[in-house]
C-alpha cells in the first residue's frame, strides 16, 4: 500500500477546493488511479476534475483530483483508495485556492511541439492563433494532450509521413483524445480518417475535439476493441494505421492489422518501451511488415513499419 500524508487540513472557505494528489511510478498506475478518482459508480464520491501528468521523463506521474471543500467526498475517496494504491504511491490532501487551481493546472500543461504540430489547451488559444498545424486539446477524460512521449513520437512520425504520398484511408486505433486522428486530417485533408477506442468516453471526447478543431465531418469515431467492429471493416482497408496502445495488445493485433492494411501501407506503433521494441517488431515481421523507422524518446519507442 502507498504512503498517505496530509499537507494541510481542509477548510470551509467557499473559495477553496480540496486537492487529492497521488504520486505514482508510471503512466499505467496513474491511469488506474485517475479512473478511481473520476469513477462514477452510482453515488460514490468522484472528483470535480482530474489532472494527470508526468513530473519529468522517467520521474513518476501525478494524478490530481479536485473536490468541493466542505464536503466529505475527498476523504471518502481517500479511504477507498487506501487499500488499492500501488506500492510506493504517495498521497497528499490539501486545500488550494480556486483561482490558483486553474492557473496551476494550465501551467502544468504548456503547449507541446512535435514535428510541425503544436498541441495546446484552450488557455493558449489566443497566443497560438490559427496556425495550420495547431491542434487544441483540453486535458480531460481521455489520454492525449501530447505531453507524453508516445503521443509526441506518433505526431512526429505522422509529420514525417506527411511528406510522402498521401494515404487515402487512415485509422487512429486507441484514439483517446483524438489528437492523432486530428493530426492526420490536418496533414491529409482528403483522407477518410477513422478513430476508434475501446473506451466509449474517449470516442465522445474524440468527436468533440474533432469538431473543436474543424475536423468533425472528416473523422468517424467508433467504439471498438481492436479491429472488432463492422464499421471498421467497412471503412478499411487502411493504408495508414497509427496505434498508441501498449506492447501486449499491439503484438496481439499484428495479424489482424496485416489483413486490414494492403501492401505498401504503413503502421505507426507506440506505447511500447525501448526494451519491448524488438519483440513488437518481431511480431509485425512475422505478420509481413518491414521496419522502416524506429525512434526512442524517454525510453518510449515509436515504430514505423511497411506492409511488404
Ligand atoms: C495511450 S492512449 C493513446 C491516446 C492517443 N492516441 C495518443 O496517442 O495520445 C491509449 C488509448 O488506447 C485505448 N485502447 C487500449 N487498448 C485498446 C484496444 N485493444 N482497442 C482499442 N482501444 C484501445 C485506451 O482506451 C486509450 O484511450
Amino acid at each position: 500500500m502507498g504512503s498517505v500524508g496530509f499537507e494541510a487540513s481542509p477548510t470551509d472557505d467557499a473559495r477553496t477546493l480540496l486537492r487529492l494528489r497521488v504520486t505514482v511510478a508510471d503512466a499505467d498506475e496513474g491511469r488506474l488511479v485517475a479512473d478511481l478518482l473520476s469513477a462514477d459508480d452510482g453515488g460514490a464520491a468522484s472528483a470535480l476534475a482530474t489532472a494527470f501528468f508526468e513530473i519529468e521523463p522517467g520521474g513518476g506521474w501525478i494524478v490530481d483530483g479536485y473536490f468541493d471543500s466542505g464536503t466529505t467526498e475527498a476523504m471518502d475517496l481517500l479511504m477507498r483508495l487506501a487499500g488499492g494504491l500501488p506500492v510506493g504511491a504517495g498521497v497528499t490532501l490539501e486545500s488550494v485556492p480556486e483561482e490558483n487551481w486553474v492557473a496551476i493546472s494550465q501551467a502544468a500543461l504548456p503547449p507541446v511541439e512535435a514535428g510541425r504540430f503544436l498541441v495546446h489547451g484552450a488557455h493558449d488559444r489566443l497566443q497560438v492563433g490559427r496556425r495550420r498545424h495547431a491542434i487544441e486539446i483540453e486535458a480531460g477524460e481521455a489520454f492525449g494532450t501530447a505531453h507524453h512521449a508516445t503521443t509526441q513520437g506518433c505526431l512526429e512520425a505522422l509529420d514525417r509521413l506527411g511528406r510522402k504520398r498521401p494515404p487515402r484511408r487512415v485509422l487512429d486505433l486507441g484514439c483517446g483524445s483524438g489528437v492523432l486522428a486530428i493530426a492526420a486530417s490536418r496533414l491529409w485533408p482528403r483522407a477518410r480518417v477513422a478513430a476508434s477506442d475501446i473506451d466509449p468516453i474517449a470516442v465522445d471526447v474524440t468527436r468533440s475535439n474533432a469538431r473543436l478543431n474543424r475536423a468533425g465531418p472528416r473523422i468517424r469515431a467508433i467504439a471498438a476493441a481492436g479491429l472488432d467492429h463492422a464499421a471498421l471493416r467497412n471503412l478499411g482497408p487502411f493504408d495508414l494505421v497509427v496505434a498508441n496502445i501498449l506492447a501486449g495488445p499491439l503484438i496481439m493485433l499484428a495479424p489482424r492489422l496485416a489483413r486490414a492494411i494492403p501492401r505498401g501501407g504503413r503502421v505507426v506503433l507506440s506505447g511500447l518501451l525501448g526494451e519491448q521494441a524488438r519483440e513488437v517488431t518481431g511480431a509485425y515481421r512475422m505478420a509481413g511488415f518491414r521496419l522502416e523507422r524506429r525512434q526512442i524518446r524517454h525510453n518510449w519507442a515509436t515504430l514505423v513499419l511497411v506492409r511488404g
